[in-house]
Parts: structure tokens; C-alpha cells; sequence
């Protein structure tokens, strides 16, 4: 096992009817802005019930935060926050929303060109402070409401940001918040969660048993209750059990002491940017194909998760890799997302162009080992088609 610092400070509330508890959460004297997205926490009254749980604090709102949210979008937030001297942000909403709020904490108390914040990649911001921000979250899938974590779209790219200071304070997980999700949400929440699990988990043996078992049983979740979620909207255990499965899935704890590769999340974001696909089906698209280039370099850690995940026990190295791999397409496609590039309208004549945004954002020497090079992300978006 490789050394490590594991931190983890969000408050978990977990459970059902659980947001008027936001009047002991939030600092009494809190003046408080709440960020949602396009209206859905509106629609199916997620936020009246949030603005009850504020009680007779100042409250200001900040709507309209977009998926994959943007640069702009969020200067806007920032400029109110700062008029309005706010001191505590609530997102309320999925990852988007979540990402955009951890943004503004940093922007807000920020001296100097709030764009820079987006050029550290995945090193921590060069910040000493941050406004205090907390989530009600109302997807799963990202990982956001509990990791120092957000991604933000920017002139055509989307590009990590990374603090300690932006881990929110506490995230109120209701399952039943997310009974309104339509499916292709849900579908997207499984696949991202499930990617985030195999890029810290499918790399190269590290001897992290207590990683690598719950890494497996996260997937295992998922799987078994990624269906019955579909097909049961309003299962409240099948939904808290894919609630958690998500938030585990990215809260650093399976990823402390082994091998990281993120190389599919890298290549996806560029396929968000360019052609608006969703980023769960960016990742659906890179992962099975850059699995089946990049076996030899996998071979310990796929054949792993080959017996470990899907039970494939039979057949040569070489056949129960594949059949693993066949299974995790089968799996995306069964949920309803789509594998292909072609089947989102995007032709091979676009692969250059994904090669050269690629190397524009400087991600020409991706994944684990640090060798997955422009032309292997060309061979993985050639097979993807
Ligand atoms: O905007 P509204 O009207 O709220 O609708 C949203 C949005 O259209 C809707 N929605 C959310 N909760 C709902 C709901 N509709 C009905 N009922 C509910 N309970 O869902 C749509 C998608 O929302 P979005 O927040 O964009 O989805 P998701 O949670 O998948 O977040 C995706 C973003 O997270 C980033 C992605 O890059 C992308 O920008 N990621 C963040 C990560 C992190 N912070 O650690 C890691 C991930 O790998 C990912 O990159
Ligand atoms: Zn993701």
C-alpha cells in the first residue's frame, strides 16, 4: 500500500425528512446564499422545504447554475455574494450545482483574476481561505457533496478545481429527493459512479485489501440496484443504497493508498466540451474501449474484477478480461446509456478534434503510469466509434 493522508471533514445527514435539521446545521447567524440550477429543486419543492429549514436567517437565491457549469455563470454568483456580503453558501442540487458552489467559495474571497483558479489541475488551489458552503444534494453520482472536488467549464474546456477548504461543512442525503430524477439522470448517476470506483480501482495491484473489497462492493451495489432503481422510481432502499454507493464511490476513502488512472474522466470532459454529450455518457463511451487497448497495462487488476466483480471465472486470462469488459458495456447499455460515439452523432472526422483539445489542456500523458499518450487517446476514440 502506497503512503497516505486520509481527511475527510463533511458532516453526513442521511435520511429521509431530514431538512429542517438545516436550522441546527447552518450557523444561527448566518446570512445565507442558496444556489440551485435550472428549476427542478423548484418544481418538485425541494426548496420551500429548504427555506423553511433556514428559518429567519437572510436568505438570497442564485438560480440557474447549468450542468457542466459555467465560468460565467458563476462570476455572476460571485459578484451577489460579495454585494451582498453573504457568509455561507447552501447548494442546493446535483453535482453541477454542488461543483458551481465550491467555486464560488473560493472566487468570492479571491484577490486577483478569478480564472486562474482553474489552472491547477488537480493540485490544491494556492488558497488560505474560502467561504463555508454545505449541500443538499439531489442526484447521486458525482461524489461532490463529499470530496473538496468541483469541475468547471471554461472557454471550451472543463478544467478540476481542488481545496481542503472546499470539502462543504454537511450534505443532506434524502434519498427520497431523488424519486423525481428522470431516468436518464439515475442512468448517468450509476455510470459515473461506477467510473469513479474502477479509475482508483482497475490500475495496478497496490495490496490495498480493505480498498479494493470495498471498491468491489460499491460496484457490486451499483449493479444490483442501478435496475431496480429504473424500474422502481420510488424504492426508498434502492435509492439510499445508490445514494451512498456514489457518494463512497468519490470520498477518497477507496482511493487512499492505491494507483489513480482518471484518463477516461480526462478524455470524457473533452467530449462534454466539444459535442454536449452528459458526463456520465463521455465516460460510458472512453472506459470499455480504453479498457480493451490498455488490458496489458490492467491485466492483474481486470482479471480481479473480472472474478471479484462479475464472477467470470472461466476461460483464459485473455477471455475473461474481455467477457468483463463485455459485461461493463452490457451494463451501461442496459441502464440506457449509450457506449458508441457514433451513436451520439459524432463521426470519426471528429476525433481530431478531440485529440487536439487533448493536447491544448495539456493531457498528453494520461492515467496511472502516467503513459497513455496522445495517439493511445486517438486508438481509444478510433474504437469507441
Ligand atoms: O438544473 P436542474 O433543473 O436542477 O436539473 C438538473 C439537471 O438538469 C437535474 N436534476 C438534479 N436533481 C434532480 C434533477 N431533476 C429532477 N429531480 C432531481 N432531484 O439533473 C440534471 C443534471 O444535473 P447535474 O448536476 O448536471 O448532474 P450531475 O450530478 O451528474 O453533475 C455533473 C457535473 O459534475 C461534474 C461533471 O463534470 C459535471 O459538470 N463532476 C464532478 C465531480 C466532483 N465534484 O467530484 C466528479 C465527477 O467526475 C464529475 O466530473
Ligand atoms: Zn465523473
Amino acid at each position: 500500500m502506497q503512503n497516505f493522508d486520509y481527511r475527510n471533514p463533511t458532516h453526513i445527514v442521511f435520511g429521509q425528512d431530514r431538512l429542517a435539521e438545516l436550522d441546527q446545521l447552518v450557523p444561527q447567524d448566518a446570512k445565507v446564499l442558496v444556489l440551485y440550477g435550472g428549476g427542478s429543486v423548484k418544481r418538485f419543492g425541494t426548496l420551500d422545504k429548504v427555506l423553511a429549514g433556514l428559518g429567519n436567517r437572510t436568505v438570497v437565491e442564485f438560480a440557474g447554475i447549468e450542468p457542466n457549469p459555467q465560468f460565467d455563470t458563476l462570476m455572476k454568483a460571485v459578484h451577489i455574494a460579495r454585494d451582498e456580503q453573504v457568509d455561507f453558501l447552501l447548494a442546493v442540487g446535483g453535482g453541477s450545482v454542488m461543483d458551481g458552489t465550491k467555486f464560488i467559495a473560493a472566487a468570492v474571497p479571491f484577490e486577483g483574476d478569478e480564472a486562474t483558479l482553474l489552472q491547477h489541475g488537480f493540485a490544491p488551489l494556492p488558497i488560505d481561505r474560502a467561504l463555508p458552503l454545505a449541500t443538499v444534494a439531489t442526484l447521486p453520482a458525482t461524489g461532490s457533496e463529499m470530496n473538496m472536488g468541483a469541475v468547471v467549464s471554461y472557454q471550451g474546456g472543463k478544467f478540476p478545481v481542488m481545496s481542503p477548504l472546499l470539502f462543504p461543512q454537511f450534505s443532506v442525503l434524502d434519498p427520497s429527493l431523488t424519486f423525481s430524477l428522470p431516468p436518464v439522470q439515475v442512468a448517468n448517476g450509476v455510470v459515473d459512479a461506477f467510473v469513479h470506483v474502477v479509475e482508483q480501482y482497475v490500475t495496478y495491484p497496490a495490496d490495498a485489501m480493505v480498498q479494493d473489497r470495498t471498491a468491489e462492493g460499491i460496484l457490486k451495489s451499483l449493479i444490483e440496484v442501478g435496475p431496480v432503481t429504473l424500474a422502481e422510481p420510488e424504492n426508498y432502499n434502492a435509492r439510499a443504497n445508490l445514494m451512498w454507493s456514489a457518494t463512497c464511490a468519490l470520498n477518497g476513502f477507496i482511493g487512499s493508498g492505491v494507483p489513480h488512472d482518471w484518463a477516461t474522466h480526462m478524455i470524457g470532459h473533452e467530449l462534454t466540451a466539444l459535442f454536449g454529450v452528459d458526463h456520465a455518457q463521455s465516460l460510458a463511451i472512453v472506459l470499455p474501449s480504453l479498457w480493451a487497448l490498455r488490458k496489458d497495462k490492467k491485466r492483474a487488476k481486470l482479471l480481479q474484477y473480472a472474478e471479484r466483480v462479475w464472477d467470470i471465472t472461466e476461460g483464459t486470462d485473455d477471455e475473461r478480461i474481455d467477457a468483463a469488459i463485455a459485461k461493463t458495456r452490457a451494463f451501461f447499455e442496459s441502464l440506457g446509456v449509450k457506449t458508441r460515439l457514433a451513436d451520439y452523432g459524432i463521426g470519426r472526422d471528429q476525433i481530431d478534434s478531440v485529440v487536439q483539445a487533448l493536447e491544448a489542456h495539456g493531457m498528453v500523458a494520461l492515467s496511472e503510469t502516467g503513459d497513455l499518450t496522445l495517439d493511445v487517446s486517438r486508438a481509444i476514440l478510433e474504437h469507441a466509434h
